[in-house]
Order: structure tokens, then sequence, then C-alpha cells
């Protein structure tokens, strides 16, 4: 955990635009700077970025936020790890908060082995750059594998090489210590205590995580001897995790988001290869079958995801078990399967880039058609057989969790074979409902990024309970639904004049009769919360009433200053803060003009802040007109209740009260028609 003060210090040395100006490149236009945005295909620069205000919008796709949401979306990082990139910028040290002796332990362990696995990455690259064998032997291999130096150098390829060289004795001799040697399993100890390389006389191929350190190494074998195993790669470890890495996801994750795409094939050199042929938005599962986690990595940047793998029989089989996998996660597949002498390495060496992408837009197939082509090779004449492929397509369909993208695979499948659609829903039911009792009973300890569900959704025996409907059915009343209520739009407006404008000053139109105009100078915030307390209101939408109340409550923290430097410390207080519902709500806001309900001044020219004295009131004055009519129709429904059960008497009374609430409500109409 990084604390708030130091939190508050980068956030103080944070200027915008040279955050984005590091990633691209920004003309000065008057008081803000133009660049191509960088979260759409730009032709002409259409993103604005405002140093007064600390933000910056694109006009054209409509992305807006912080430097630092420009930073999370930008390198894809968390909320901590962004925070961490923009510290390093500006060389502020962070200080670490609630931290326990063991916690720092574990969090210097950590990183004494990422630096470990640096230094060796290092070693070998300079080894296959710089010395007489590295050079004669492993910068020839990759050179004949027609790798660019610019490509070796992107990958930090590196050599291997054997005694005396061996990155045992040199991390030892420059201080690393042993422990975190063989701790990354880079070096592995003898029964007498020394250590020893694991990688030797191999070509290395660092492995990087996310964020771009490098976890681990795969190391191939220049010989072609099949004694040898062809790939070494490093041991699972305190930093490297199989399952949950992807070879290339660091260089290629950009591209994956810009493109919503990605291709997934099975080696480290299909992964350089298409790189070096110009398509990035490419990962390899590097060997081990793909994981639900690898899978979930990848979905972080987009819900496509097409396997080029071999055309050989080991490709093909891992293909068909990628295939449901990937449809379980509720993202689209599709397959492409090379010329069967192939691999995607090869093929991208032998075309062009153009040609590559038009092999795979012309191949590329949905997983109905791909299994009907593998299963149907010798079953024209076999009834059975085709049976068995059709339960096969409709295997996959079943893990599928959208139940309309499902609808709309049955419906191909059904017109494809020639099926009655309604048998194969009985027989997709059927799996599903199978399949829910398997997983029942590990459901709570697997998933760990889905939201936790309690037992008890699963105890009834009803089967046409879905998972997805008790995932939504616990996820209820969690979530911020501002779809949900009748007022929330108004909350909203409320909370919009807040963020822009709560600690300006409000000027009141001189004849204005409402909210007795008051003598003193009020802010917009004290403004609001006066007429919030006059008639006892609280908002309703639970996203609405957090960003009301912590906006009060940091705003009591502050002292007296300008309106403008307030106001800005109240944003970036808001948008950056653990709650993400917030902070997103906080940045709409920020970034819109003009609430939607003051449509007459929407096309005005004068700026926003010299009208709050009429927009202000009018805004206050519809959200309890709105509920007023609320109360006012819940009213009604207690009169009818009350009429049915014949009691008289709360009749009575409940229509006394109506007709104050109605006079209350005539009253707010009119002043706002005054107004
Ligand atoms: N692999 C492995 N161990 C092996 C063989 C393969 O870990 N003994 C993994 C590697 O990550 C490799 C991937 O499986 O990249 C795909 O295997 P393969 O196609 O044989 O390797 P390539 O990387 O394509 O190697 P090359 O093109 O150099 O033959
Ligand atoms: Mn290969």
């Amino acid at each position: 955990m990084i604390d708030r003060a130091t939190v508050d210090r980068i956030l103080d040395a944070v200027r915008i635009e040279d955050v984005i100006g590091d990633f691209v490149s920004l003309k000065r236009r008057g008081a803000n700077y133009l660049g191509l945005c960088p979260f759409h295909q730009d032709k002409n620069p259409s993103m604005s970025v405002s140093p007064t205000r600390g933000i910056f919008k694109c006009f054209s796709c409509g992305k807006a936020g912080t430097a630092i949401t420009f930073v999370m979306d930008h390198e894809h990082l968390t909320y901590p790890e962004a925070l961490r990139y923009l510290a390093k910028k500006y060389g502020i040290d962070i200080v670490e908060k609630e931290e326990t002796a063991e916690e720092i332990a574990n969090r210097l362990k950590y990183e004494s082995l990422l630096v470990v696995s640096e230094y060796a990455q290092k070693f070998y690259q300079n080894i296959l750059w710089n010395n007489e064998y590295g050079r004669a032997i492993g910068y020839s291999y990759f050179k004949e594998r027609q790798f660019s130096d610019e490509t070796i150098r992107k990958f930090g390829l590196g050599y291997a090489h054997n005694r005396p060289l061996t990155l045992a004795s040199e991390a030892l001799k420059n201080g690393y210590k042993k422990e975190f040697l063989i701790g990354t399993g880079l070096c592995i100890e003898r029964d007498n205590g020394d250590i020893i390389d694991r990688f030797y006389d191999r070509v290395m191929f660092p492995i990087h995580s996310i964020s771009g350190r490098v976890i681990a190494f795969g190391g191939r074998t220049l010989k072609s001897d099949k004694t040898v195993a062809k790939y070494v790669n490093s041991p699972e470890t305190e930093i490297y995790n199989k399952s949950r890495s992807l070879y290339g996801i660091f260089f290629a994750k950009s591209a994956i988001a810009k493109s919503d795409k990605c291709y997934l094939v099975e080696g480290y050199a299909d992964v350089i290869s298409m790189h070096q042929a110009g398509i990035e938005n490419v990962v390899a599962s590097s060997g081990t079958s793909l994981t639900v986690e690898q899978i979930r990595l990848i979905k972080r940047f987009t819900n496509k995801i097409t396997i080029l793998y071999d055309g050989d029989d080991a490709g093909i089989k891992a293909s068909v078990r990628g295939i449901d996998l990937i449809l379980e996660e509720g993202m689209q597949v599709k397959i492409v399967l090379l010329p069967p002498e192939d691999d995607p390495d090869s093929y991208a060496k032998a075309h062009s880039k153009d040609e590559i992408l038009d092999y795979i837009e012309n191949k590329e197939c949905d997983f109905i058609s791909y299994k009907s082509e593998l299963l149907s090779k010798d079953i024209e004449n076999d009834p059975l057989k085709k049976a068995q492929m059709i339960n096969d397509i409709i295997a996959s369909i079943a893990v599928v969790p959208d139940p309309i993208l499902r609808n709309v695979y049955v419906e191909m499948v059904a017109e494809k074979f020639d099926q009655k659609p309604e048998s194969i829903f009985l027989k997709i039911k059927e799996l599903r409902g199978r399949k829910k009792k398997w997983n029942r009973p590990s459901y709570n300890n697997e998933n760990y990024l889905e939201p936790q569900i309690e037992d008890s959704s699963y105890s009834t025996e009803n089967e046409n309970v879905t998972q997805e409907e008790a995932v939504g059915a616990a996820s209820m009343g969690t979530g911020y639904d501002v779809t949900n209520s009748f007022l929330a739009v108004h909350e909203r407006e409320i909370v919009y004049y807040l963020i822009k404008f709560g600690c300006y000053d409000i000027h009141f139109e001189k004849d204005m009769e409402y909210g007795n105009a008051p003598s003193e100078q009020l802010t917009v915030a004290e403004y609001i919360i006066s007429s919030m307390r006059d008639d006892e209101l609280e908002f309703e939408n639970p996203l609405y009433r957090e960003i009301y109340n912590s906006f009060y409550l940091f705003l009591s923290s502050l002292p007296q200053d300008d309106c403008e430097t307030n106001q800005k410390k109240v944003i970036r207080y808001l948008s950056t803060g653990e709650n993400q519902a917030v902070s997103n709500e906080v940045l709409n806001l920020i970034c819109e003009e003009h609430p939607l309900t003051i449509q007459e001044y929407k096309k005005s020219i004068v700026p926003e802040e010299h009208i709050l004295g009429i927009t202000v009131p009018k805004s206050m004055l519809l959200y309890k007109l709105k509920v007023t009519e609320q109360k006012c129709m819940s009213l009604l429904k207690e009169i009818e209740k009350a009429q049915k059960s014949g009691d008289k008497e709360m009749q009575k009374e409940l229509i006394g009260h109506l007709q104050i609430l109605n006079q209350v409500k005539n009253r707010f109409a009119k002043e706002l028609n005054r107004l």
C-alpha cells in the first residue's frame, strides 16, 4: 500500500502534458495541447489535454481521464502500478504503509528475485552481442532464423555460454546472493553447496511479465540431436507462475487492445516472427496447454481470440482444447489452420504483413465450422459418427455462458446439419445441468477472479437457475445501478455541480425568491448542502450518495484557499480513490459540459460558471420537484390500499398529506417556471 501523503506528492508532481507527452506527440493549442488519440485509430489529432484541469479528452472516441487513468489505460497497469510508474518518472520515493515485517521481507524477496532475473537477462544478452562465442554461436543462430538486430534487442534475446563464463560465478562476483540465484531457478545447488547454471549452450528467450519485468527464461538448444531437450524452461518460482504467464504479453498488450483481437500461437519463435512482420497482437502459451488464467489475462484487453496453431496433430488437439476454455470464459474464438508444412513462424517469414493478414481473414473460421471440418473427413456415410460430431459441437456450445449467444450458435448448428433447434436446446440443457453438478463443490475455491458466491445460491435444487443467473442475483445491490432510479438523473446533476464548481461562488439573480436568496456570499457546495438540509433530503442512488458524502467530508478537511485550487484538490481526491465506480463517474462528470436537464443553456456561449446562480437552483428545484412527485405517487398507492381495506380514517389522513405535498409540488413547479 502507498500512503495517502505519498499519493498526494506524486499527484502534485504530475504534469499531465508531460505524462501523455511520453507516449503521444502533443502540439500546443491555446491553453491546451492536442495530439493523436492512442485509444483508437486516430487520423487527425482529436485528443485534447488540459494542463489546468489536469485531464485529457478525445473528441472522437470519447475517452477521457486524468494522468493516472491515462497511464493505467495506455500501459494497462493497475492503479498502484500507475502510481509507481509516475513516482519513478518524477523521482519520488514511495512510502509504503502498514506493512508487517513479513510483508516487507516478502516484498524484498520478490523484488530481489526480479533484480537477479533482470541481471541474468542482461548477462545473457551481453554474451550474445559482445562475447566471441556468443556472437559466433548465439547471434549467428538468430541471424540464420532471420531475426533482425532490432528484433533481437526488442525481445532481449541472449545466449547462455558454458564454462568459464557462467552466470553463477559472474553473479556471485557481482554481489548477487546465492539464495536468489537459486530462487529464480537460474542456478541449481549441488550437494556440496556450490551452485551451477541451469542454462548452458542455449539461446535464451526472456519471459516478461505483463508490466515488462523479466520473470523467467526459455532456453533453446542449438543441437538437432534428439536426445537433447529442445527447450529448457525456468521452473515455477515465486515470480513465475507458468499458467498465469503468456509469452509476449508485455509487447502485445497495447496492440491487442487497439485491434480488439489477440492471436494465440504456440511458440516463442512464432511470437517473435509475427512481431517482426509487423503484427504485434500475438502471444504464445509456450508449450503448456492453455489455461483459464492465461485466457483471463487476454480478456483484460480483448474479447476475441484467434488461435493460430500449427497444422500438425498436436496443434489441432491443443486448439480443440483451447476452444472450449475460451468459450467458457464468454469470449469469441476463431481458428486458423495454417498449411500443414507451416507454423506461424515460417509463414510470417515467407510472407508480408498484408499477405499474412489476408490469409488469416480468409481462413479464419468459427468453432462450429472448424470442428465439423475436422471431424467430417471420413464420416460422410456414417450416421453414427455424424451424430458424434454434432454432439461434440453441441458440447462446446453448452459451455458458452451467454444464453443469447448460445441461441445464435444453436441456430447455426441446426441449419448446418439440418437438425431441430429444440432437440439441440434440450441436449444443451442436459449438459449444463450435469456440468453444474460437477462444478458445485469446487466452485468457491477456483474462479478467484469471479465474485464470490454464497454456497446457498446453489443449495437450491432448482435446475433452472443457471450459474450466471445466480451470479447476477448475488451481485445485485452491491453494484451501483444508475438506470434503476427515478431520481438518479437529478442526483447526478447536483453531483455534477459539486464536482465541477462546488468551491466556486454562486451569484444569485437579484429577484430570486426561492431559497431566500441569501445575503452572504455562498459557494455552490454551501448552497447545495443547505438546500438539501432545509428539506432533509438524502440521495437515493448509492453511487451519488457516496460521491456526495465523500465530497463534503473531503471539503471539510481542506484549508481556505482559492476556489480553483480547492476544486482541483477535490477532483483529484475523488477521481483517484480506491472506489473505481466513484472515480469513473467523477471523471465522466468532469469531462461533461452542461447537464442534460438544463437544455436551454446548452447552446449558450456564456461560460457555465457565470450562470451558476440560475442553473444550480434550477437543478435543485427540479430534483425536489421529482422527489415530491415520487412521494405523491407512493401516497396515492397507499390511499388506494386504504380504500380497499375500507379504512376511512387512514384514507382521510393520507389525502391530507397528499394535499400538502401537492401544494409543495406546485410551488416548486411555479418557481421553476420563473427561473
Ligand atoms: N516447448 C517447450 N519444451 C519443448 C518443446 C517446446 O517448452 N521441449 C515450448 C516452447 O515454449 C516452444 C513451444 O513449446 O516455443 C512450441 O514448440 P515448438 O513449436 O517445438 O518450438 P518453437 O518455438 O517453434 O521452436 P523452433 O521454431 O525453434 O523449432
Ligand atoms: Mn517453430
